[in-house]
């Protein structure tokens, strides 16, 4: 497996529509394993294909791992929500292409999501809680948008200063 490079804000590619991913073939395999790598070594919960610089519809999500338990990774190839809840909730949200940052967002509270997994086979989930949040939250970079879009202007801006002022000290 290969660690790939995650792109961060404000990379273009991360505002780019990701495409259907035809076939779930040993290619997209390949890829889905160092999607994972790379989460794991990031210790990231979630990361979608166009933080890689791939612009395909997949995903990869592990939010249980910690050191005592392995984990469970959820691979998702051309996920879509085909139900969502009234109820809303909202919780705090960061990203490994925006580093350092977090922020409230407001998301369904419940979604359901028919997908492809690592096997191509077709499946389909009733996710809720912290699962919902970022199975939304992937799913969002694969249209090119970024948590940071969903804030106000005057938070996002504050946000992303705050972000600038952080990488001009690692310099
Ligand atoms: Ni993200």
């Amino acid at each position: 497996m290969t660690k790939l490079k995650v792109y961060e804000y404000p990379h273009p590619i991360l505002h780019q529509k990701a495409e259907r991913v035809e076939k779930v073939d040993a290619e997209v395999r390949r890829l889905l394993d160092d999607m994972l790598e790379t989460m794991y070594h990031e210790v990231g919960v979630g990361l979608a294909a166009p933080q890689v610089g791939i612009l395909k519809r997949m995903l990869v999500i592990d939010y249980e791992r910690d050191e005592e338990h392995p984990g469970h990774p959820v691979y998702m190839v051309n996920p879509e929500i085909i139900w969502t809840s009234e109820e809303r909730v909202c919780g705090e949200e960061g990203c490994l292409s925006v580093p350092g940052q977090r922020a409230e967002v407001e998301r369904f509270a419940k979604v359901r999501v028919r997908y492809q997994d690592y096997n191509g086979q077709e499946q389909e989930v009733l996710a809720e809680d912290f699962f919902a949040i970022v199975i939304q939250h992937e799913m969002d970079h694969l249209d090119g948008i970024l948590y940071i879009d969903r804030l106000s202007r005057l938070k996002r801006n504050m946000l992303l200063k705050k972000m600038s002022k952080e990488r001009e000290h690692k310099k």
